[in-house]
């Protein structure tokens, strides 16, 4: 199967099948396409929650105004940026880059040391409200590759925005951890009575998506 077979037959899926679980080997592989998403410089400032505890997703449920798949799904992908960026966050990773890559031929600390000053400079001077939007975004680019990869692997999801992000915060006690959830993605197996898999798919033509100079 080619990956625009893959991607016809991804749907938004409304209803899981509650009978099915995805098992830890696919949950890890989905984990590890998840970890090789590219970010803005690198830092992937967010975590992914990934839940299946039953009563945690019950709690979850009115927060994403009933949407079954909350409960419905094997597992509830929760991508959480960080709030707020300090100066720590980014020495954390640049302490990592150092480790990785010290045996990488033409390894440098000092130009690691100079791509942190201007990381710095750059992240740590945008005011509040354009730095929570960088981060945001940083998890959507997360979300597209997690959905590729599900499709991939013959896994249904749902991506969804519909929910109430300070609500989800609470209940996961998310502030505390300088984090805040930004979009949700129920991962599992299709019910075999969601009509939506039998909706052809709406794309906009080509030539009024893309321009060609
Ligand atoms: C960022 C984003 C948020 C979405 N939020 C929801 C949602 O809250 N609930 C839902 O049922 N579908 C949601 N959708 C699914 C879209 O409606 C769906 O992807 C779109 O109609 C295209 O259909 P397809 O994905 O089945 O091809 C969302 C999609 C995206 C990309």
């Amino acid at each position: 199967m080619s990956l625009i077979d893959s991607l016809n037959w991804r749907y938004a899926t409304t209803k899981f099948d509650t009978s099915k679980t995805i098992s830890d080997n696919e949950i890890d592989k989905l984990k590890e396409i998840t970890k090789l998403s590219p970010s803005s410089w690198g830092f992937q400032f967010y975590k992914v929650l990934v839940i299946t505890d039953k009563k945690l997703k019950q709690r979850l449920l009115p927060t994403a105004y009933n949407q079954s798949q909350i409960v419905d799904c094997s597992h509830l992908f929760i991508f959480c940026s960080y709030r707020s960026v300090f100066e720590h966050d980014i020495d954390q990773m640049i302490v990592e880059f150092h480790r990785i890559r010290a045996n990488d031929q033409n390894y440098s600390k000092e130009s690691t040391d100079s791509y942190a000053s201007g990381a710095k400079k750059s992240i740590l001077n945008m005011n509040e409200a354009k730095q929570l939007e960088w981060l945001k975004k940083q998890c959507y680019i997360a979300l597209g590759q997690l959905m590729v990869g599900c499709a991939d692997m013959r896994i249904d999801s749902c991506p969804m925005e519909g929910f109430k992000s300070d609500e989800v915060d609470e209940v996961l006690d998310l502030n505390s951890q300088n984090l805040t959830s930004v979009v949700l993605l129920p991962t599992g197996y299709r019910s075999s009575e969601d009509k939506y898999q039998h909706k052809t798919k709406v794309r906009k033509p080509k030539n009024l998506l893309f321009e060609d100079k």
